[in-house]
């Protein structure tokens, strides 16, 4: 069976990589099965070049095939931000409903609500075959925090053809179209063709 690192030690993001890799047949491994915590120091200015660092740091140590995403909220009227800070934004314990509420204020009074969800997975099978795959999904900054599904930035990330937010549709709805789904998808057709 051929083996496959995922660079997290989230166990949720291990599960929905390995459901979607487990059937093209791929054992999946994860920062969690190896015997030191390994902290890597994302330093790059965008998703994919930190999804690529991330990669590249845990092939080098682990020498099998290494998978990395990086994803974030890009909002209009902030100039992209907070982008690839979005899980540091005002402080990584802040409360989301903090967090949310300072966007909501940053963008009242622009024009411009748009914002995106970026994804971008890395996949690094050598120093020198190496991709990655970018998903985006296209929104508004709501005017009002709404739903309880979801996590993060999705209670005010307003996605037009549901008419909602995506923290007010089910979590499999969200998958169906969320920016981490449509670069995975873009990873899997890869892999398939390996
Ligand atoms: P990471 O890619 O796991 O580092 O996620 C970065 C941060 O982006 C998360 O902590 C969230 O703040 C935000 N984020 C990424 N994807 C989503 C999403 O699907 N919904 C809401 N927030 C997200």
């Amino acid at each position: 069976m051929k083996q496959l690192m995922i660079a997290t030690s989230n166990a949720h993001k291990v599960n929905e990589f390995e459901a979607l890799l487990k059937p093209l047949g791929y054992e999946v491994k994860s920062l969690l099965d190896l015997a030191e915590p390994l902290e890597i120091e994302e330093n790059g200015s965008t998703f994919e070049e930190n999804a690529l660092i991330k990669a590249s740091a845990v092939h080098k140590i682990v020498k099998m095939p290494v998978i990395a995403d990086d994803s974030g909220l890009c909002v209009n009227a902030m100039d992209g931000a907070p982008g690839i800070y979005s899980a540091r934004f005002m402080g990584y314990d802040t409360d989301y409903d903090i967090k949310n509420r300072e966007i909501l204020a940053q963008v009242q009074n622009s024009e411009d609500k748009g914002a995106q969800f970026v994804c971008a997975i890395a996949y690094v099978e050598s120093e020198t075959l190496q991709h990655v795959f970018t998903g985006v999904v296209e929104g508004k900054i709501h005017d009002q925090i709404l739903g309880e599904h979801g996590f993060g930035y999705d209670p005010i990330f307003y996605y037009p053809p549901f008419h909602t937010t995506l923290a007010n549709v089910s979590e499999s709805l969200k998958n169906e179209v969320s920016h981490r789904s449509r670069a995975c998808a873009k990873l899997i057709a890869y892999l398939e063709d390996q």
